[in-house]
């Protein structure tokens, strides 16, 4: 654990920041984590951590799979940044934990107390993180039980855990809410969307969100790499896509020919939700002119979707994936109420062995 420097606290969280100098807590290298709350800051007691996918995949592959090793990989980037921000996928996660102590200036502002449970909605790549100890690794979820502490500032984002979502399901879910509350914004009555990666957590919560959108006289098309897996089924029973396609979204002809058999003039939006890198050309290329593509996936190269679409000449616009709108939480877990088959989906997924009481209702 590093010391606290003694610099007057920024609500930014700039004080935190130990190098390079001049730096904001995401861009910085490495973090002051101690776990001493500021006047204007929160110290949680962290239980789990979900680490975003295209990290989690990153890291997975490189310790071939193996949950100890994937754990002191983690505890290594931890004790070297003071943060949890993966060097390679540049991407982070949130936590869920306990309030510990609550800064003298922020008690009396905020409707939180020390004790309470929440999960965090800004990016482990900015959180102040100290781990103490990996107590377990969940290989297929990207979850990771901590005993450890992360420190808010006075801007981060947090919510309380809902009373009738599971917690587990709520981390899921609040970690891609971004992603359902753009589309709610993007899509509109009659259009044709395509989300590519439609059976992951954001894939499927932003099927939702555009299906409900579009309305009847619009189209959904899901795209997934496996037609059989279970989640593949999920697409189907809730009813939030009006079709499947199943294509490799790195290999951008065979995909976008796969559109273009459904939707001829092809998508008005396009959102991308997978894991894995390049995958920018096959969204450009199911995208109408004048479409529009949503990169919410992390694993998105600025350079190559630039030069993508200027290379293969489509006037179309493309918006980098900001991980925050305004209600964008309340509105994921919205999506859940609203659809019991996915939310049981998630319960099954994310939460296997918790009570059901606090799955879909
Ligand atoms: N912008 C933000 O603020 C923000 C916040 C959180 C996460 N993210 C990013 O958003 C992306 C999605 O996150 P998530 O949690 O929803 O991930 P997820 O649940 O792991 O879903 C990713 C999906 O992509 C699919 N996929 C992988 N390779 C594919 C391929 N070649 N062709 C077609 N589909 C493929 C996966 O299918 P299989 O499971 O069958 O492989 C999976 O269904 C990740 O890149 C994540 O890092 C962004």
């Amino acid at each position: 654990m590093s010391m606290v420097v003694k610099r007057a606290p920024h609500r930014l969280g700039t004080h935190r920041v130990l190098e390079p100098s001049g730096a904001m807590p995401q861009n910085a290298w490495r973090l002051d984590n101690s776990p001493v709350a500021f006047e204007n800051e929160i110290v949680c007691d962290v239980d789990v951590l979900n680490i975003d996918s295209a990290s989690f995949k990153q890291i997975a592959d490189h310790c071939g799979g193996d949950a100890d090793a994937i754990g002191a990989h983690v505890l290594r980037t931890v004790r070297e940044r003071g943060k949890q921000h993966n060097p390679v996928t540049g991407s982070g996660g949130m936590f869920i934990g306990r309030v510990r102590e609550i800064g003298t200036a922020l008690r009396a502002r905020i409707d939180l107390a020390a004790g309470e449970r929440i999960a965090s909605l800004v990016s482990l790549t900015l959180t102040p993180l100290h781990v103490a100890h990996v107590k377990r690794v969940d290989v297929t979820t990207g979850r990771v039980w901590i005993e450890g502490h992360a420190v808010l500032f006075e801007s981060g984002l947090w919510a309380k855990l809902p009373h009738d979502i599971d917690e587990s399901v709520a981390l899921a879910v609040f970690d891609v809410a971004g992603a359902p509350a753009q589309v709610r914004r993007l899509a509109q009555p009659g259009q044709s969307v395509v989300v590519i990666g439609a059976d992951g957590k954001s894939g499927l919560l932003s099927c939702a969100q555009a299906k409900a959108r579009v309305g009847s006289g619009g189209c959904v098309i899901g795209l997934i790499p496996d037609g059989n897996a279970p989640s593949a089924r999920i697409l189907r029973e809730a009813g939030i896509v009006d079709h499947i396609v199943v294509a490799d979204a790195q290999d951008a002809l065979e995909m976008s020919e796969a559109v273009r058999a459904i939707a001829p003039d092809l998508a008005d939006v396009v959102v991308n939700c997978v894991n894995v890198p390049n995958t920018e050309l096959g969204s450009i290329l199911c995208t109408k002119d004048r479409g529009t593509v949503y990169f919410f996936s992390m694993s998105t190269s600025f350079t190559a979707a630039a030069l993508g679409a200027e290379g293969v000449g489509k006037d179309i616009t493309m918006i980098v994936g900001n991980g925050y709108a305004k209600g964008h939480a309340q509105t994921a877990l919205q999506t859940l109420r609203d659809h019991p088959r996915i939310h049981a989906y998630f319960h099954e997924r994310y939460a296997p062995h918790t009570d059901a009481s606090k799955g879909p209702q």
